[in-house]
């Protein structure tokens, strides 16, 4: 029996991360292209302050308070949904810069779970309804950390190539079922949270990993792309996306004016 394909338009997309820095961006994106958004995070004030903004400027928006982590909750989570158009795995960052002779192990498993382990609940809950849309897409934001390495970087590194490999093999796996997966690899972009996240907090470490960088990415780029490659027509997988700032030209060849 042939599925009925939902318009754009009825497309629900739900975002994880979407309290912050491209998550949120990609929200209010997603909602200005036409989807019904459902904002997921773990601070529940943010995301029912942006459904509220985005319902007020005439978008269908709803927030769901979630940890990616909390595999009981993701499925409880899942189970109120038929269907689902689009599947945005962002939630994640890094925590620490320390090299690998001195990386907290507990940094590491955090990393892991948040990156990976939640990328996986999210896919593996809610695989069944993209699946059911008819038109499915799960992007997953990895970072140009999933591809090559840099020095103080290994715990987040590991835990990117971990996402990649599950954009991957997953792309693998599922081929023939009508759903994209798309892996979305931004470089550096000057967010809310994310280099404060990773030093602990500390506004003048997070301050300097954008020194000099005439114009880091921002949340807005990113969440474009992202936007872009999920409504593309539905015979076109945009497998792979990378995307820098003009003066970053690897992960360790960045350009500072200062
Ligand atoms: N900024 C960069 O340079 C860069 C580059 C490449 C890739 N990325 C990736 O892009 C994604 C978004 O990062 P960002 O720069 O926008 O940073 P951000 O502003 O710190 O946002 C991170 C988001 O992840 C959510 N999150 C973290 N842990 C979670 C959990 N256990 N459950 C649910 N949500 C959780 C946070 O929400 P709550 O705290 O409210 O839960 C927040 O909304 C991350 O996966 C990051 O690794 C960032």
């Amino acid at each position: 029996m042939a599925t009925a394909v939902p318009s754009a338009a009825a497309r629900i997309a739900v975002v994880t991360g979407a309290s912050s820095g491209i998550g949120a961006a990609t929200a209010r994106q997603l909602a200005a292209a036409g989807h019904r958004v459902v904002l997921t995070a773990r601070r529940k004030d943010r995301i029912e302050a942006l459904a509220e903004e985005l319902t007020k400027a005439g978008h269908s928006a709803v927030a769901y308070q979630l940890d990616v982590t909390d595999r009981a909750a993701v499925d409880e989570f899942a189970s109120a949904f038929k269907t689902i158009g689009v599947l945005v795995n962002n939630a994640g960052g890094a925590l620490g810069a320390d090299p690998v002779a001195t990386g907290d192990p507990a940094d590491w498993r955090a990393m892991y779970e948040t990156n990976v382990i939640g990328t996986l609940n999210l896919t593996q809950a809610l695989l069944p309804k993209l699946e059911a849309s008819g038109d499915g897409v799960v992007v997953v934001v990895s970072s140009t950390a999933g591809l090559a390495t840099y020095e103080g970087g290994a715990g987040y590194v590991a835990a990117k190539h971990g996402a990649h490999v599950l954009a991957e093999t997953l792309r693998l796996e599922i081929v023939g079922r009508p759903v994209r997966v798309v892996e979305i690899a931004p470089g550096m972009v000057k967010t809310e949270g994310f280099a404060l996240n990773r030093f602990g907090g500390d506004a003048e470490k997070a301050e300097k990993v954008y020194q000099g960088v005439a114009e880091p990415l921002t949340a807005d780029d990113v969440a474009e792309t992202i936007t872009w490659a999920v409504t593309r027509p539905s015979h076109v997988n945009v497998d792979l996306l990378v995307l820098r700032p003009r003066a970053q030209a690897s992960n360790t060849k960045v350009h500072r004016e200062s």
